[in-house]
């Protein structure tokens, strides 16, 4: 579904920021993959996903989408198969607008210019998605989403990215913004729609219980790199103290290799 293969990305390159975000990672993402991903920060989790979406691109490497090499294409042709949810719940949404103008707007997505106005039909639609949430937001379709609470807002959010079935579905810390009751229920509306819809996605959070619990596939990232990809039977019987150790083993051996090179 998605194919990377040798990406690198180098931010600044020649200037003394030079920094390499991404070295030489090679992934391959299937259908219906729920990857979490951990990493400490600036361990380049966010470029890995900006670099799927084509919001930066490569410094070298390729990268294909449902077969089709998309490594230098733009942003908005890439947009079709992905949707993406940020930390910041006020992201995905517009305050200034009713709930109902905000779902109005993402479901005309690909009709830029064109206003349609809302009919009862597609307003009884809404309300019937807005259920699912179940945070009573069906009755306050015409408040704007400005007064929502954050994991209000989210739960929208992560609604109308649905809606329009991404083809992949990326979620960068989505929940990390809300209190743990709130980042419980959004998981679990998270968890819910990728089972109902059967999407392709990728998780990156920190917290190791959630990357643990949730998906069926885990990647650990350090210093631009995929330096764990577990999954199956070990994901599974995967915890955080074992999680922990792996790193610890999988750092201490560089250590030492750096150490060796230090005396060569
Ligand atoms: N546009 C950019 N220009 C220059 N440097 C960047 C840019 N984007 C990211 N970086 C650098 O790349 C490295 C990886 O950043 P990234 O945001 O991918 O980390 P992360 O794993 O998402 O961290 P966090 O957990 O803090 O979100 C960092 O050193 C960061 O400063
Ligand atoms: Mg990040």
């Amino acid at each position: 579904m998605i194919d990377i293969s040798n990406i690198s990305k180098t931010f600044n390159l020649g200037t003394v920021n030079e920094n390499t975000a991404i070295r030489d990672i090679s992934l391959n993402v299937r259908k219906g993959d729920f990857i979490t991903i951990v990493g400490s920060n600036g361990a380049g989790k966010t470029t890995l996903l900006n670099l799927i979406t084509g919001s930066i691109l490569p410094s070298t490497g390729t990268i294909k989408i449902l077969g089709k090499d998309v490594t230098r294409s733009p942003e908005y042709k890439r947009a079709a198969y992905i949707g993406r949810i940020f930390q910041n719940p006020t992201l995905g949404t517009s305050g200034k607008l009713s709930l109902e103008d905000n779902m109005n707007i993402c479901s005309k997505k690909g009709f830029k210019g064109l206003k349609i106005s809302l009919n009862a039909k597609q307003r009884d639609l809404f309300k019937k998605e807005l259920v699912a949430l179940e945070m009573g937001l069906e009755d306050r379709l015409k408040d704007n989403v400005g007064l929502l609470s954050g994991g209000q807002r989210q739960a929208l959010t992560l609604l109308m990215t649905v809606l329009s079935r991404p083809a992949l579905l990326l979620l960068d810390e989505h929940t990390a913004a809300l209190d743990p009751r709130n980042a419980e229920i959004v998981l679990g509306l998270t968890q819910r729609f990728i089972d109902d819809y059967k999407l392709t996605s990728m998780m990156i959070t920190h917290n190791m219980k959630h990357a643990i619990e949730f998906g069926n596939r885990l990647l650990m990232m350090d210093r631009g790199e995929i330096i764990l990809d577990v999954s199956g039977d070990e994901k599974r019987t995967l915890t955080v103290e074992k999680l922990v150790n792996k790193f610890h083993e999988i750092r201490q051996t560089e250590y030492v290799t750096d150490e060796a090179l230090l005396t060569l």
